[in-house]
């Protein structure tokens, strides 16, 4: 096999490897492919300048069935996917007349006797949408999945102010900025180019995410440096799964993670904002990485999390200030963060609670630094029992291990 460098590696591979009509299928966009080029434009040009998805069914029975199906399988959120109540025309699929393989079937939909897709002249995908997706949904469904589900539900498609607006309102847990990688509306804008209004709009009440065509390091670098706090892939995945299984996945996402880290090494960013559960896995590796050797320290302060300038600014508007709990680790290699809202901090620290205790085996006391010092000190009230003097007492650092 070649050798593969970047993410983008992986696509040439994947095109001289699969079939003509499963290429397509993944890598076109739809119409003229405007969104598609934009995004990949943007990607780029703005380099200067710097969960289960699912989808509403007619059939609600089957809405809840899946769900539940996620829930059981551990699923940490659910993704509601708006930008998709009829499919795009991509017109390589209705060329290929694409259809899945007779011996391929939508694994989620296995027992529940909805997966199949029907031979047309067409794209058989469209067909089958057009058949399953209730088109009528509309914000209220937010609300009624909550009902449904005690998972937090986020909105996969948005790109304006306004639609972030609306969404939080109806109680959206998160926004995913996507055009879709470009496979809905053609003359989409790339969603970067969108970023800062949505980071805006949304004001720290909910994290924002954002895809389509993130292939590099720094093109996640620019995201979180435009408020993103995380960054999903798409194609990167189905390609890298196509060369290489797993291995592939595991290879591209690493590429990307050391393009990220180099980024910010070269940019002087020590550490970037993370979710709360990442820092967590994080923190967890860290802790197993210094069982043996080594030490993780953790210090949380009050934060606004903004700069000056900002706080100048919303200060002049008479704009509240949110104060927030900054917690941050060390292992002396690494850096992570992670910023908490009141209502965040309660469950963040039942969690660390149980990473804490999890690793209680490796934590001890701090060492005193002044050996010589102490050993006196022990040694006093043997030489001089009437002048004792009182011993410092020693103090352990907050998830402090060595
Ligand atoms: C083959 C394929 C199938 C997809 N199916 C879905 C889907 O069922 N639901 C959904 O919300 N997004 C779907 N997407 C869109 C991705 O979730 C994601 O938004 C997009 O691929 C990101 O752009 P990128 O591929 O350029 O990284 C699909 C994308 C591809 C390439």
């Amino acid at each position: 096999m070649a050798l593969v460098t970047n993410v983008c590696d992986y696509e040439e591979l994947a095109k001289q490897k699969l079939p003509k009509m499963v290429y397509d299928f993944y890598a076109a966009g739809v119409e003229d492919q405007w969104t598609l080029r934009e995004n990949r434009e943007l990607a780029t040009a703005r380099a200067a300048a710097a969960a289960e998805t699912i989808m509403i069914y007619k059939d609600r029975n089957l809405v809840q069935q899946l769900i539940q199906r996620a829930e059981k399988a551990g699923y940490k959120a659910i993704v509601l996917t708006v930008d998709a109540p009829w499919l795009g025309r991509r017109e390589a699929d209705v060329k290929n007349r694409f259809t899945l393989p007779q011996n391929v079937m939508l694994k989620i939909f296995e027992g529940l006797d909805q997966g199949k897709i029907d031979k047309t002249n067409g794209s058989g995908l469209a067909a089958y949408v057009a058949s399953q997706i209730d088109r009528s949904f509309s914000w209220k469904d937010i609300k009624w999945l909550q009902t449904v589900t005690s998972l937090p539900v986020l909105v996969k498609g948005i790109i304006t102010a306004q639609d972030t607006r609306i969404a939080i309102e109806y109680g959206a847990a998160g926004i995913i900025m996507s055009n879709h990688g470009g496979r809905q509306l053609d003359y989409l804008p790339a969603t970067i180019s969108c970023l800062e209004e949505v980071v805006r709009e949304a004001n720290g009440r909910v994290p924002v995410f954002i895809d389509s065509r993130f292939r590099r390091g720094t093109d996640v670098f620019k995201a979180l440096a435009l408020g993103a706090s995380g960054v999903f892939i798409g194609r990167p995945v189905l390609f890298s799964l196509a060369v290489d299984g797993e291995a592939g996945v595991r290879n591209a996402l690493r590429m990307l993670r050391d393009e990220l880290e180099i980024t910010m090494a070269l940019s002087g960013c020590t550490s970037v904002v993370l979710q709360p559960d990442p820092f967590l896995s994080e923190l967890t590796s860290m802790y197993e990485r210094s069982t043996e050797k080594g030490s993780v320290w953790v210090t949380m302060k009050r934060s606004s999390m903004k700069c000056q300038a900002r706080l100048k600014k919303m200060a002049a508007k008479g704009e509240a200030v949110e104060l927030r709990c900054l917690v941050r680790a060390t292992d002396g290699k690494k850096n992570i963060c992670t910023s908490l809202s009141a209502k965040e901090y309660l469950k963040f620290q039942a969690s660390y609670a149980t990473v804490l205790k999890a690793h209680m085996h490796a934590l001890k006391k701090r060492e005193r630094k002044d050996k010589k010092k102490a050993a006196e000190v022990e040694k006093i009230p043997e030489k001089a029992p009437k002048k004792q003097k009182k011993a410092p007492s020693s103090k352990k650092s907050a998830g402090s291990k060595s």
